[in-house]
């Protein structure tokens, strides 16, 4: 499609003009994913300091048997943000699943991702669903009386503060009902150092990760921002237990979007993304605010990331 005559996503417009208009000097994370962002996310995920995705691959690898163990048979998998899918087939393989339902905000990659799970798993009835899975969601009908297992890998929910990660968990109770089993990815807490360069790698991938932000603003938006004016940053804040990552501006500078001039001051920074880090205990009473009682859970031996299965009982009077 001409980019010129794309249709202008109005909540993006909004998100990146409040950044500027009212000073906050932050757009939300979702949006680093357009297409670019999502192909320069897949080369994170391979970066020799970037550790969550082997971590975790390797941690379903192990522990997909016992996850299929705690559950009952015949149950669909519902993925939340499942974009390319990558880590699915260790479930798929190791679950005796009878329906498998990948949700994604981008209906391309949905498209893409679902096309190659049925070629390597053809006999499985997959029902893609292009949704913004923040809110509580109708699943199709064909898998309304199956139980349910949700699956959220990759630390997704370390993309959002401690209150919004407790709204999605109880939506995705909601969505999948009383009874349900949840498996979940969750970065630990680690040395800094280590964090800072996982986000902060030497090849610059994720620096031009954080900069597509920019490019896209200027696409999409009609802007014209001195992208190489800024400078990708990764710092630890320890109070929130998280990595935030800004863009910096290196000069004063003005541009417009969207036909409204706006202004910054050398070292102003723009805050595109969090990834909050947790604690041994710390996964687990997230969980459990959201209404899911955690059953197990499983860690590399360096502690680097955990998986945890959880279930939504029944709520009943605490004492
Ligand atoms: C997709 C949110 C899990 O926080 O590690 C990686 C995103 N950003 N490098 C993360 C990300 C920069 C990633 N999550």
């Amino acid at each position: 499609m001409d980019m010129n005559t794309a249709p202008i996503d109005p909540g993006f417009r909004s998100d990146v003009l409040r950044c500027f208009e009212e000073g906050s000097h932050a757009i939300p994370a979702r949006w680093l994913y357009d297409r670019a962002g999502s192909e320069l996310f897949e080369q994170i995920t391979e970066l020799p300091e970037y550790y969550p995705t082997r971590t975790e691959t390797g941690l379903l690898e192990r522990y997909c048997g016992e996850v299929a163990q705690l559950g009952e048979r015949g149950r669909a998998v519902v993925e939340f943000g499942s974009g390319s899918s990558t880590k699915t087939p260790h479930l798929l393989r190791a679950v005796d699943i009878a329906a498998y339902v990948p949700i994604d905000i981008s209906g391309a990659f949905l498209a893409d991702s679902a096309a190659e799970l049925k070629s390597q798993f053809p006999s499985l009835p997959i029902y893609p669903l292009e949704a913004d899975f923040m809110r509580p969601l109708k699943l199709p009908v064909e898998v309304e009386d199956m139980p349910k297992l949700g699956f959220f890998p990759g630390s997704t929910i370390g993309n959002m503060i401690a209150r919004t990660s407790v709204d999605l968990l109880r939506s995705m109770r909601e969505t999948l009902g009383t009874g349900s089993q949840l498996l979940i990815g969750f970065d630990r807490i680690k040395d800094q150092q280590k964090l800072v360069d996982a986000y902060d790698d030497s090849a610059g991938v994720t620096a031009q990760f954080s900069l597509n932000l920019l490019h896209r603003i200027n696409a999409e938006l009609d802007g014209d921002i001195p992208v190489e004016i800024f400078r990708h940053i990764a710092v630890w804040n320890d109070l929130y237990a998280r990595i935030e990552i800004y863009l910096e501006t290196q000069s004063d500078m003005t541009f417009t979007i969207d036909g409204r001039k706006f202004g910054l001051s050398q070292g102003d920074r723009l805050h595109v993304e969090n990834s909050h880090k947790y604690g041994l205990r710390d996964a687990r009473l997230m969980l459990r605010a959201g209404g899911w009682s955690p059953l197990r859970e499983w860690s590399d031996e360096q502690d680097f990331f955990s998986l945890i299965l959880a279930e939504a009982h029944p709520y009943r009077h605490a004492p």
